[in-house]
């Protein structure tokens, strides 16, 4: 039996980010994860479906951990929540010994629900309420990740209300420019997020004036995300190492905290060609071993938020393809059960993905067709212009790569539940988030 062309070329790809590790096809030419059949768990849970890998989702974490263990004493992995924010994931990173990047009392509320370990919990964001951070100083955040004025003055105010004594990272905004889409650049000067450099010294000010309340233990710069090269990650290293020499000279502390954020690229097609993560640790923390060594400071703890890269090859949506049209001399467009609602990242960014038809793997690529959702937008198409084998309704369409960023980015558009969640695992499938019903959409209309 013969695989389809997509798949084998696919599995070449140096990077292999694009699948799930436990990919297979099985005798009935039917694609395979976790040694489940795709057709067997859509009759148990129906389409829409996402799938996680539990075992990738461990093999990327896995190979953080041991890469960074290989060239450095002292880091902290968080699993940046933003990516997919759900109890059972969250559990998985606890377990692992993964800290986690929450952006939102949601987030943070996910976490302390999933009895995560409060101390490995870093809270970032833009304009944090004062309900965000009483929420997480009552929880014992680990660290609050700074960044702005208005919130170092709340921040102040809250723990000063309560006699505690918070620690935090201030982020910075790096002045990094890197190639990526615009909306998810960060590290550039004119960035909504963190501040900018030369406000330093008045943020230290800040802090020394705030007293025992606040406990400043380092710097936090996040540049990007899907970024696929390794220059701007440590371009921005050297420069927030270069602040912890500013604070050592002339305040006479050393901070001991480094936290350069998330942001390594996946492969979503063939044409991807990502970093490692071993490359990427290799290069990071020589970085720092140089870096400090020539400015004379001891080397801190690494800290480092990936998302995308621990979740996104972890996951698959299956659809059920239904009506098709041919448009003459033109386009054939197939039309799929979900879209833009569960996975909003075409139209968002122009994001490329790759399919298979995952009930004909035993058939090789026979024409050139479209992707389509079934939201009432003419954006709404998921791939655009891919080889697949002749589809007819009822086929399975099996997306990859759509484990970040997807359930975490979903809606309700044209009021359409939810599709369920499941995670499996050597044979097995567990419902990790339910389908959403029409009751659920009315759950909270009056
Ligand atoms: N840390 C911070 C402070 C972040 O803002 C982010 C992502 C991360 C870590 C994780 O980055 P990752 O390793 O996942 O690239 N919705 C967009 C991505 C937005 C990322 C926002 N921040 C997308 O679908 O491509």
């Amino acid at each position: 039996m013969k695989a389809t062309m997509t798949v084998i070329e696919l599995k070449n790809n140096k990077s292999q980010k694009l699948y799930p590790i436990t990919l297979g096809i099985n005798k009935t030419g039917h694609l395979t994860i976790a040694g489940l059949d795709i057709t067997e768990l859509v009759k148990k849970y129906g389409t829409p479906l996402y799938v996680i890998d539990e075992l990738t989702f461990r093999h990327n974490a896995n190979e953080y951990i041991n890469s960074l263990k290989k060239y450095y004493d002292n880091f902290l992995i968080l699993y940046a929540a933003k990516a997919f924010a759900c109890k059972k994931i969250f559990k998985l990173a606890n377990e692992m010994g993964l800290g986690l990047d929450v952006v939102s009392g949601g987030e943070l509320y996910t976490a302390i629900k999933s009895s995560f370990n409060s101390s490995n919990i870093y809270f970032h964001g833009n304009n944090k309420s004062e309900e965000e951070l009483h929420l997480a100083i009552r929880n014992n955040t680990g660290r609050i990740v700074c960044d702005n004025f208005y919130e170092l003055e709340l921040l102040q105010k809250t723990a000063l209300s309560k006699n505690k004594v918070v620690e935090i990272l201030i982020r910075l905004t790096p002045g990094i420019e890197c190639n990526t889409h615009e909306y998810i650049k960060t590290g550039h000067l004119d960035s909504k997020f963190g501040f900018d450099l030369e406000y330093l010294d008045e943020v230290l000010k800040f802090i020394a004036k705030a007293g025992k309340n606040l406990l400043l233990k380092g710097f936090h710069s996040h540049i990007g995300s899907q970024i696929f090269e390794i220059e701007p990650f440590a371009d921005s290293t050297e420069i927030l190492l270069e602040q912890f020499k500013h604070v050592k000279e002339k305040y006479k502390v050393e901070l001991t905290e480094l936290n350069i954020g998330g942001g390594i690229g996946i492969a979503y097609t063939k044409e991807d060609n990502p970093i490692s993560i071993d490359e990427w640790a290799k290069i990071i923390t020589n970085t720092i071993k140089e870096k400090c060594k020539k400015l004379g400071l001891n080397l801190p703890k690494l800290i480092c938020e990936p998302g995308r890269s621990l979740i996104a090859p972890s996951g698959i949506t299956i659809y059920k393809a239904g009506s098709i049209k041919q448009v003459p001399n033109g386009r054939k467009f197939i039309s799929v059960d979900g879209g833009m609602a569960d996975n909003p990242r075409p139209i968002t960014y122009q994001a490329k993905y790759t399919a298979v038809v995952g009930n004909k793997m035993d058939l090789k690529e026979a024409e050139n067709v479209t992707i389509a959702g079934k939201y009432c937008e003419t954006g709404d198409i998921l791939i655009k212009d891919i080889e697949l084998p002749e589809i007819t309704h009822d086929d399975l369409i099996v997306v990859f790569g759509t484990g970040a960023y997807n359930y975490s980015m979903s809606s309700n558009y044209n009021s359409i539940p939810r599709p369920a969640c499941i995670l499996v695992n050597n044979e097995k499938s567990e419902i990790i988030i339910e389908r959403e019903t029409y009751e659920d959409l009315l759950a909270k209309q009056k």
